[in-house]
C-alpha cells in the first residue's frame, strides 16, 4: 500500500510515503547531521552514521534515540508551514510512548498526555506536549488512533438536518455508535479515542471529563451571550499526523499547543458548516441582516471573537488573539533568519480568518517549501477521521 499526502496539503505534493519500503538512508544521514549540527550536545555525528548506515542495512530501518526523536519533533513543528505559532518549538514536551504496544497502555498515556498539556497541577496554563509511539517498521501494520483531535465533540444529524453538536463530526460519531459507543445525546458529548492496534483491532475508549478542560463561552459586555450555551475545550490535540523523522515515520504522535482565538471564534463558531453562529448572534445583536453590505456578519464575527477570548481569560486558560500571535510569528522569522534557516510559511495559512491586513503577516510574502522533519496529514488518516468505515477497518 502506499500513501500519499491529501493533496494540497503540503507545499510540495510529491511527500508520499510507502509503509512497506526501507527507510530512506539519505534522508536519515541528511537528518542525523542537522540534529547533531544544531544540537551540539550530541557530539561527532560520524560514529553515529555509521552505526544507522548498518542497522538500515540489516533491519531497513533503526532505532533512533530520545535525543533524535526530541528534536526530531520539535524541527517538525518548527518546519510546519501552515502554523503560525513556531517561536516556542524549542519548548515542545517530548514524551517518548515507543514501548506501548496495547490499546489499553496507549489510551492510559493519552490521558497522562492530556493531563501534562493542560498541566492540571496549574490548570490552563497549557504546554506544548507531544507522545510519540511507535514507528511504523517496513512491511507490517501498526497502531493508529482514527480521531482527528484527542478531544472533540459529537455531532448527531437530527430528523429535520439539523445537527446537535459539532457538525464535523457527525459521520465520525456514527462511526462510534456502529462500533457500539453510546453518547450522552448532549451537545457536548465528549467523542471516545477510536485505538487501533494490529493483535486487538479497533477499540473505543470513553474519555472521562476530568481530563478535558472546558471554557464556557461568555461576552465582556452582552449578558445573553451566556444563553447560546457555547463552549469550548481548551486543548487543541491533533492526532492523525504522522511525523517523518529522518526517514522513520510515526504514524501515532498526538501533538497540541493552545488556541488561538480565531481557530474557534472565527472557524469553528462562524463557519457555515460548523456552528453557524453569525446569524443567531447578530439577531441577539439587532443587527440588520437585509443586505450584506451592513457587515452584520463582520460584526457578529468580531464579537464573537471577543466572548472566546474573554471567557478563556476568565476561566485563566491560555489562549492568544491574531495580533500578538501575528507579531510573534514575525520575531520568530527573524529568529530563523537570524540563525541562516529558511522558514517555510503558506500565507493562506499563516493569515488569521478576521483581520487579515490588521495583521503584519499579511503584508509579506514567504518561502514556501516542504523541509523535513515534517508532520503530514496522509489522506486515508484524514478519510477515517472524517468518513470512517468501521467495517472496513475493525479487526
Ligand atoms: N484549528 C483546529 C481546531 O480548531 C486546531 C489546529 C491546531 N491549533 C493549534 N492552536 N495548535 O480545533
Amino acid at each position: 500500500m502506499s500513501h500519499t499526502a491529501v493533496p494540497g496539503y503540503r507545499d510540495n505534493p510529491t511527500e508520499t510515503w510507502d509503509p512497506d519500503a526501507p527507510v530512506d538512508a539519505i534522508e536519515a544521514e541528511e537528518f542525523l547531521r542537522l540534529c547533531y549540527a544544531e544540537d551540539k550536545r550530541l557530539g561527532p555525528v560520524e560514529q553515529r552514521l555509521s552505526s544507522v548506515r548498518a542497522q538500515i542495512a540489516a533491519t531497513g530501518t533503526y532505532t533512533q534515540t530520545f535525543d533524535e526523536i526530541a528534536y526530531g519533533a520539535k524541527v517538525a513543528w518548527r518546519n510546519a508551514s501552515r502554523c503560525i505559532g513556531r517561536l516556542y518549538w524549542r519548548s515542545l514536551v517530548v514524551l517518548d510512548r515507543r514501548d506501548a504496544h496495547t490499546a489499553e497502555h496507549i489510551f492510559a498515556l493519552l490521558l497522562r498526555h492530556l493531563r501534562q498539556a493542560g498541566n492540571m497541577s496549574n490548570p490552563g496554563m497549557l504546554r506544548p506536549v507531544i507522545s510519540i509511539f511507535q514507528p511504523a517498521t517496513p512491511g507490517r501494520p501498526y497502531p493508529r488512533i482514527w480521531n482527528e483531535q484527542l478531544i472533540r465533540y459529537a455531532g448527531y444529524r437530527r430528523s429535520d438536518g439539523s445537527v446537535l453538536g459539532d457538525p464535523r463530526m457527525v459521520e465520525f460519531t456514527e462511526a462510534m455508535t456502529a462500533l457500539g459507543w453510546r453518547g450522552e445525546g448532549t451537545g457536548h458529548d465528549l467523542l471516545p479515542l477510536a485505538i487501533e492496534t494490529p493483535a486487538e483491532g479497533v477499540r473505543l475508549f470513553g474519555l472521562p471529563r476530568a481530563s478535558v478542560l472546558e471554557v464556557h463561552i461568555s461576552h465582556p459586555e452582552l449578558p445573553w451571550f451566556e444563553e447560546l450555551g457555547l463552549r469550548w475545550h481548551a486543548v487543541p490535540a491533533i492526532s492523525n499526523m504522522r511525523l517523518s523523522i529522518g526517514g522513520v515515520h510515526y504514524p501515532m504522535a498526538p501533538f497540541n499547543g493552545w488556541y488561538m482565538g480565531t481557530e474557534i471564534g472565527a472557524r469553528t463558531f462562524g463557519d457555515t458548516d460548523r456552528y453557524d453562529m453569525l446569524p443567531e448572534v447578530a439577531k441577539r445583536m439587532g443587527l440588520d441582516t437585509s443586505s450584506d453590505a451592513t457587515m452584520w456578519r463582520d460584526r457578529a464575527l468580531i464579537e464573537l471573537n471577543r466572548a472566546v477570548l474573554h471567557s478563556f481569560d476568565l476561566a485563566g486558560v491560555k489562549i492568544s488573539d491574531h495580533h500578538t500571535e501575528s507579531e510573534r510569528f514575525l520575531t520568530h522569522l527573524r529568529n530563523e533568519e537570524r540563525a541562516g534557516r529558511p522558514v517555510p510559511a503558506d500565507w493562506s495559512w499563516i493569515v488569521p480568518p478576521i483581520s487579515g491586513s490588521a495583521t503584519p503577516v499579511f503584508h509579506r510574502y514567504y518561502h514556501e517549501a516542504d523541509l523535513r522533519p515534517a508532520f503530514y496529514l496522509d489522506a486515508d488518516a484524514h478519510e477515517r477521521a472524517l468518513h470512517p468505515k468501521p467495517s472496513a477497518s475493525g479487526g
